[in-house]
């Protein structure tokens, strides 16, 4: 069991944080496969003041899928509690501030990752979302900005002031900023963080592709939970897979194609309820790129799936590769269910 404030798991691995990937079709397909707890993909401070796009149904949790933490980035601590606060009133369990974003164009107006530079400035930000909110508060931070150069202390001031101001969960990602995705994750200092603070909760993130991988970093680190990424893109699969390890189970079978293909054909009907379908259909490519790793004749499979302009054309290729179609899935499986 892991606590995060009042919000109880049952496991302790999590649908991380993923920019373009994490929206509510992704996020309640992990929570039906085991997921405890799932991530909104980094969105600005500036969005949720704005009255407008508090409406799009795209920023709005669902109301059969909980909990799930907003994740918010911005540089001026007013903004980021204004906005946490909308963000909580619009439904979300908890609130996670991002530290941790390595885009070049998030670093060049101070926010994200840029923070492993200014930890003052850092702490006040939590300081003022904690205030602003009643709902647990978490913090994405990456390791250093760069490595030797000195913002490792900055991290620790930073894990150290948010720990004495009450952040409920830090989750690490076990690179540096300047690191991006290159290179593998350094879990020797994330176990390390975890046994400086053994008070905090601590999640780790990094290179987490396999159940196996997951259940044997939550052993070997004790850190508090595990944060699945890359790993559960067009694999939803992986929750059910690392719940039954972590239960003492064996490893369940892998799904079968029908099962696949009732996924992605669900996963897709979903996208489509969101966005347009000249939006969805080349939106969906990047699934379909994970989906089909599990197929036995992935290339083909995968060009079949690259290829469709058009719904019938994403539908025409799940039809021939999964032998799934609309018939096989009920409309009450691609509703999207918002809270507000
Ligand atoms: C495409 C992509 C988008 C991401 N978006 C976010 C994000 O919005 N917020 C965040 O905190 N981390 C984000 N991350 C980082 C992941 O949450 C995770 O910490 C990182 O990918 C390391 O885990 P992995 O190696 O298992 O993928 C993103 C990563 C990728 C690859």
């Amino acid at each position: 069991m892991v606590k995060i404030g009042d919000i109880e798991l049952d496991v302790p691995f999590f649908q991380a944080p993923l920019s373009g990937y994490t929206d509510y079709a992704m996020r309640k397909l992990a929570f039906e496969m085991g997921c405890p707890l799932a991530f909104t993909g980094v969105m600005l401070d500036k969005i949720a003041v704005h009255p407008k796009a508090v409406r799009n149904l795209k920023f709005q949790p669902g109301s059969d899928e909980s909990p799930v933490g907003a994740q918010v980035m911005g540089s001026t601590p007013e903004v980021m509690a204004q906005a946490s606060a909308a963000f909580e009133k619009m439904g979300y369990d908890l609130i996670d501030l991002n530290f941790a974003c390595p885009a070049p164009k998030v670093l060049r107006r101070g926010r994200g990752g840029c923070m492993l530079t200014k930890p003052e400035a850092a702490i006040e930000i939590f300081k003022q979302v904690r205030d602003a909110v009643k709902c647990p508060v978490t913090v994405k931070l990456r390791i250093c900005y760069g490595y030797n150069d000195g913002t490792l202390e900055n991290f620790l001031q930073i894990c150290e002031g948010i720990s004495r101001e009450g952040v409920d969960a830090i989750a690490i990602h076990g690179r540096s900023v300047k690191g991006m995705y290159r290179g593998k994750a350094d879990w020797k200092t994330i176990k390390q963080v975890k046994e400086k603070f053994p008070a905090t909760k601590i999640f780790g993130s990094g290179d987490i592709m396999d159940a196996e991988t997951a259940v044997e970093r939550y052993k070997s680190t004790g850190v508090d939970g595990i944060v699945i990424a890359r790993g559960a893109i067009g694999n939803p699969w992986i929750f059910r897979e690392a719940r039954a390890l972590f239960e003492g189970r064996p490893v369940p079978e892998g799904p079968s194609l029908q099962e696949q293909g009732v996924m992605m054909l669900r996963h897709f009907e979903m996208l489509l309820k969101l966005n347009p379908e000249r939006k969805s259909v080349p939106y969906f490519r990047k699934f379909s790129a994970r989906y089909c790793k599990r197929h036995p004749q992935r290339k083909k499979t995968l060009m079949a799936l690259l290829k469709p302009k058009t719904r019938k054309g994403i539908h025409d290729a799940i039809r021939e590769w999964y032998g799934v179609g609309m018939k096989d899935i009920s409309d009450e499986s691609i509703a999207v269910n918002l809270r507000s």
